[in-house]
């Protein structure tokens, strides 16, 4: 989640774990993204791609994989999950509308407890017959989310069976799906993994708890990937979409205990400057077909 400038004067300096230098983080050359040449890690996504999005119901996740899909070669096969079956079928009709070359498999999943054996069925089941190697590129976005318990301070967190909740939606099975896609693609050329992260990965927000602790620790997993993949053909991006428009912030809005946190996003809705799934969605693919970022980085939307 993102959250101003002015809620974190006291955050606004994060120090370099070897250098000891302090490093900007609320600047417009935020955090860890590095200025590589744009061949590096550009992607091209005019090819026969299979592509997976998590939490493709509603919000950033439905914008996203809407106009990424859009870009494909007949024969890609998109997959989108989530809960809600009718938030599924929206965004599949919409990419088809867009796009009608391309194969749209929904599954209504609760990432919450599915298991490893349902993850590589919803694999299986979304190739049917086709090989994998038919793909020239085969992508994933770990997008699915939840901001957790927002209505309790850090101090009153001893509930044990929730922060394995929490964990479990938010780390736990981004990591096991991770893994599976992974494994089952590795034969495709060009592997791309994109995590949808947040400043809050990085800096501490009152009520955020769980989502500040399950941020950071699901970004260092797909940093630890980058580092241990990079010349297996795969491409990681954390990319932190800025404030946006979607139920996650109304519901930080509503319920959060902190006022700063309330404060702010009524203000960016007051304000309408807010950002819009759209604007964040076409800085992504800016980034992303740029390759304005090495793999591993953390690209926060205001940083291009
Ligand atoms: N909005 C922001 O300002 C902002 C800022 C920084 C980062 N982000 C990140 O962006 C991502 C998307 O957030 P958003 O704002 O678009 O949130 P959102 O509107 O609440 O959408 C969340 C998505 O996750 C799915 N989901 C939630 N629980 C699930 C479960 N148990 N199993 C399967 N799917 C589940 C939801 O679908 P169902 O309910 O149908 O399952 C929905 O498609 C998150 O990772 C969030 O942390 C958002």
């Amino acid at each position: 989640m993102y959250v101003c400038v002015s809620l974190l004067a006291s955050f606004d300096r994060l120090i370099h774990p070897t250098t000891h230098k302090a490093l900007p983080i609320m600047s417009s050359a935020t955090t860890t993204t590095t200025p590589t040449p744009a061949t590096t890690t550009a992607v091209n996504l005019e090819q026969v791609a299979y592509f997976l999005v998590t939490g493709a119901s509603r919000g950033i996740g439905a914008k996203m994989a809407i106009e990424t899909a859009r870009k494909f070669k007949p024969g890609s096969v998109v997959v989108l999950l989530a809960r809600s079956a009718s938030g599924l079928e929206s965004t599949r009709a919409e990419i088809l509308a867009v796009n009608p070359h391309v194969t749209v498999v929904t599954s209504s999943v609760d990432l919450a407890t599915a298991s490893k054996e349902l993850l590589n069925e919803i694999l299986e089941k979304s190739l049917g017959k086709q090989p994998t190697d038919r793909f020239g590129l085969a992508c994933v976005i770990h997008n699915v989310g939840t901001v957790g318990n927002i209505e309790r301070k850090a101090i009153d967190m001893d509930d044990r069976a929730e922060w394995e909740q929490y964990f479990g939606m938010n780390v736990f099975t981004v990591a096991v799906l991770n893994s599976c896609f992974l494994r089952k693609f590795q034969s495709v050329p060009v592997k791309l993994v994109v995590n949808i992260t947040s400043k809050a990965c990085l800096v501490p927000f009152q009520s955020m708890t769980y989502y500040c602790a399950g941020k950071a620790a699901r970004e260092l997993y797909f940093r630890v990937l980058a580092e241990e993949e990079a010349t297996a053909g795969i491409t990681v991006l954390n990319y932190s979409p800025g404030p946006v428009d979607t139920e996650m912030t109304v519901e930080l809005q509503a319920n959060s205990n902190a006022s700063d946190i309330r404060d702010y996003f009524k203000n960016l809705r007051d304000t309408t400057t807010i950002l819009t799934t759209d604007q964040t969605t076409a800085k992504f693919l800016h980034i992303l077909q740029n390759g304005l970022f090495k793999s591993g980085d953390h690209v926060d939307y205001y940083d291009h």
